[in-house]
């Protein structure tokens, strides 16, 4: 992988104490709720890589506040229908503006964004869960299992995209292995089994009705708890079915999964089998209690697993990825300019949260320090080609919207570079007007990342000017809003200017320079005779951005794919190999560093060295 020596993973500093200390304190009360109410779920996250566990705890706790919200046996079933949905909108506004006064929320807005979680996903569980208020049962195993998989496999595959996030090539599209969805099955119904009384007490009954009549066993016979030999035999019939499907989804991963997360599988068949045999066990007192496995199994099971754990974490993740706690801090809210379009629902234009005054850039995460370049000496304008988040994807057995989810965390690092070394001008390359070749599927998933990255990134935390270099023609309005609303928002900032190139073509650019002078000389504004250099980039579309000093493409291609032909004439040209997902702020130093020993001559006899704005 990637240079990298004495790796300590720093936490992010961009809070202050204050509200960092609110957050340690709300993911250790979403480990707290985690422990004291799912102690197997628990165990199974103290398997994951350190970094990982305290966003699994936040999505857990996330999860069972979700869920314990639809099942209590407070109120009437509207009422708690109202609870859950009052949760689940003051959620969505807590991730719009970066931080909440819930700690559960808290905890889960730090997550998502310090991940890169996808939110849509998570809230679509959410309503999942939302949506049995009012339902009466399902009718036979497979609408129980769209009920389990609508409300479940969301959650394991935020893990999934955890663990890519470190540097483990795993498949994040869990619900596309049939083996996953036949563990998320066994689980859930040994979920099911083992919290049993909670749903009698709520009167409710999930088991598939054919299932039940099978065993002439009727809900009102399981509500009233009447320990019948037909209730008896549903029973065991259910566990067996639990436990089949946990061992046969652990023979049919056996071999895709790598040793970190099959330990963790592993673990979970063992654990929830043990559940399973708990449950068995107590008999008639499935009915009347939640079933838990006695701690000397649990630890039993686990000692190994768990020393089995740290090893190979060691071993298979880049250094230094596994072992820090990842309580780097959201954004605080404050307001702002009230013109970006709402997040989640997409609909008007409620709040864009904006750090005032903006954060100092947020440290390296191995604590890497900027190289020291005079400023004189810097360029003052760095464009990049972000290219091979495809490949990179690929590469793994990941979709390619995977690729193009982490190059928007390969960014944020890179933006954090640009302005620790006091950057004024850089200019991405987001999506060409070739782009539109793609199929329609990545088109709309890329737009989807890059809006939500405009939305709940970090830019609008520090003091980046974001402007849109490329045309509206044919981009879906609600990009077209939030590029709009956020170069509205960070106006007014100083720093460094970040140009994004979304729907941008180079030619299409000159032609359009050329229709706007064709259009002067007509008006006769303009003498076609003193058409000059200086008088043709006055009339680009996008005239105000500078000449690019240093044009960089990643991922091994030597061409510039019609980026930039006006400004980058002269540019030093830097390409390296590593596809932009494994990019840091570390390689933009090193293209800089780079930078400054080349000679400019532009056509000049002299080796002048390079510099910037002349
Ligand atoms: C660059 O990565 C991002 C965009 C073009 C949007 P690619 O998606 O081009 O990745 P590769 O080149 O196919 O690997
Ligand atoms: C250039 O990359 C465009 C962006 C990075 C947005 P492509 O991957 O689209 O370019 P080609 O197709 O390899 O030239
Ligand atoms: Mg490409």
């Amino acid at each position: 992988m990637r240079r990298s020596t004495t790796r300590s993973v720093t936490r992010s500093l961009s809070r202050s104490g204050r509200e960092r200390s609110a957050l340690d304190a709300a993911y250790d009360e979403c480990r707290h709720l985690v422990r004291t109410t799912r102690p197997t779920e628990h165990a199974l996250m103290q398997l994951m890589p350190p970094v990982a566990r305290p966003a699994c705890w936040a999505l857990y706790a996330a999860f069972s506040r979700a869920d314990d919200l639809i099942d209590s046996t407070e109120g009437t079933p509207e009422e708690r229908s109202r609870r859950l949905q009052e949760w689940r909108v003051a959620l969505e506004s807590d991730l719009a503006s970066g931080t909440s006064e819930d700690p559960i929320r808290l905890a889960l807005t730090d997550s998502v964004w310090h991940w890169g979680l996808d939110l849509g996903d998570l809230l679509a569980a959410m309503d999942a869960v939302q949506r049995d208020d009012g339902r009466t049962g399902v009718a036979n195993w497979q609408e129980w299992r769209e009920r389990a998989h609508s409300q479940n496999i969301s959650w394991p595959e935020q893990l999934m995209r955890m663990l890519v996030r470190v540097g483990l090539p795993v498949p994040v599209r869990l619900r596309d292995l049939p083996g996953f969805t036949r563990f998320v099955d066994g689980l859930f119904l040994t979920d099911m089994l083992r919290d049993l009384r909670e749903d009698l007490d709520a009167g409710q009954v999930w088991f598939p009705a054919d299932v039940m009549d099978r065993f002439r066993v009727t809900p009102a016979d399981l509500i009233a708890r009447e320990w019948t030999p037909e209730v008896r035999e549903l029973i065991a019939h259910l566990t067996g079915q639990a436990r089949e499907w946990l061992e046969g989804s652990r023979r049919a991963l056996r071999n895709t999964l790598p040793l970190g997360p099959s330990i963790v599988l592993d673990s979970a068949v063992e654990l929830f089998g043990a559940e399973l045999d708990a449950i068995v066990r107590a008999g008639s007192a499935v009915l009347h209690r939640p079933v838990r496995v006695p701690r000397h199994i649990e630890w039993r099971l686990l000692g190994p697993a768990r020393a089995r754990a740290a090893v190979v974490w060691r071993l298979t993740l880049p250094p230094g990825r596994a072992d820090a706690p990842a309580r780097t801090a959201a954004a605080p809210a404050t307001p702002g300019d009230a013109t970006a379009p709402d997040p989640l629902t997409g609909t008007g234009l409620p709040t864009t949260r904006i750090a005032e005054p903006p954060l100092p850039p947020r440290p390296h995460r191995d604590g890497a320090r900027p190289p020291a370049i005079a400023e004189a000496h810097l360029p003052q304008h760095v464009a990049i080609v972000m290219d091979g988040n495809g490949r990179w994807a690929t590469g793994l057995g990941l979709p390619r919207d995977e690729g193009h989810r982490a190059g928007a965390v390969a960014l944020r690092d890179v933006v954090q570079g640009a302005l620790e070394i006091g950057l004024a001008h850089l200019t991405v390359y987001a999506f060409s007007t070739e782009n539109w070749k793609r199929s329609p599927d990545e088109v709309s998933k890329l737009f989807a990342i890059m809006r939500s990255e405009l939305l709940d990134g970090e830019l609008l935390d520090h003091d980046v000017r974001l402007r849109w270099v490329g045309s509206p023609d044919g981009l879906p309005d609600d990009v077209v809003e939030v590029l709009r609303a956020q170069e509205h928002a960070t106006r007014h900032r100083t720093g460094l200017t970040l140009n994004v190139c979304v729907n941008y073509g180079g030619r299409a650019e000159l032609a359009q320079a050329g229709a706007a002078l064709a259009r002067a000389a007509l008006a006769g504004e303009v003498d076609p005779a003193r058409v000059s250099e200086q008088l043709f980039a006055a009339h680009l579309p996008h005239h105000a951005l500078p000449d690019v000093d240093l044009l960089w493409r990643t991922s091994g291609e030597i061409r510039t794919s019609n980026f930039l032909p006006w400004h980058a004439h002269y540019a030093e040209l830097h390409f390296t190999d590593q596809p932009w997902p494994e990019v840091d702020r570390l390689d933009l130093w090193e293209a800089v560093v780079a930078y400054t020993q080349r000679k400019r001559r532009k056509g000049a006899a002299s080796a002048a060295p390079a510099k910037g704005a002349e």
